[in-house]
């Protein structure tokens, strides 16, 4: 398969709701899997939704032993997660820097649920349920909002702790984000 392109914010698709999965375990599902993962790991993005290479359905891919885009963050599982429903476990939110391949070269703070539990299918159907905290709960709740057209920039409470990674992360290494 391919290294897709990455919709880039200002682009309608990435604010639409994407669809849900109706049939899993086909070969559509596996060859848009193989993009995503294509991409993501030429992207060296630490997850990627569907809707972010174009295709509107409700699929979001993530999960890393070791980003160098986020080298403080632990090991996140590798997952695929098909149509996803989250629950928030209590109400206690946390700040953490954030950047999206969508929007390259910027990062900025947001607030998410420190635990939730995820629910949702694998490629074959399967079922998925997890309760997760910290960057691997950031992480979920950033991919499932590009499924509701959400980027994260509108999440962002201090704009003023929203800036180039260049600027903010001098050390970063390069790349779009
Ligand atoms: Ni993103």
């Amino acid at each position: 398969m391919a290294v897709k392109r990455v919709l880039k914010m200002g682009e309608p698709l990435l604010l639409a709701r994407a669809a849900e999965v109706k049939a899993f375990d086909t070969r559509e599902l596996q060859d848009l899997l193989q993009d995503m993962r294509d991409t993501m790991a030429a992207e060296r993005g630490a997850g990627l939704a569907a809707p972010q290479i174009g295709v509107s359905l409700r699929v979001v891919i993530f999960g890393f032993e070791a980003n160098e885009r986020y080298p403080d963050a632990p090991a996140v599982p590798y997952t695929v997660l098909i149509n996803p429903r989250l629950t928030p476990l209590g109400t206690e939110t946390e700040e953490g820097w954030e950047g999206c391949l969508s929007v390259p070269g910027l990062r900025g703070v947001v607030p998410r649920y420190k635990r939730l539990r995820y629910e949702g299918f694998d490629e074959f159907g399967r079922p998925i349920i997890r309760s997760v905290e910290d960057f691997h709960a950031r992480v979920v709740q950033h991919e499932v909002d590009h499924l509701d057209g959400i980027l994260y920039p509108t999440r962002i409470v201090d704009l003023r702790r929203f800036g180039y990674t260049e600027v903010l992360f001098p050390a970063a290494p390069p790349g779009d984000d």
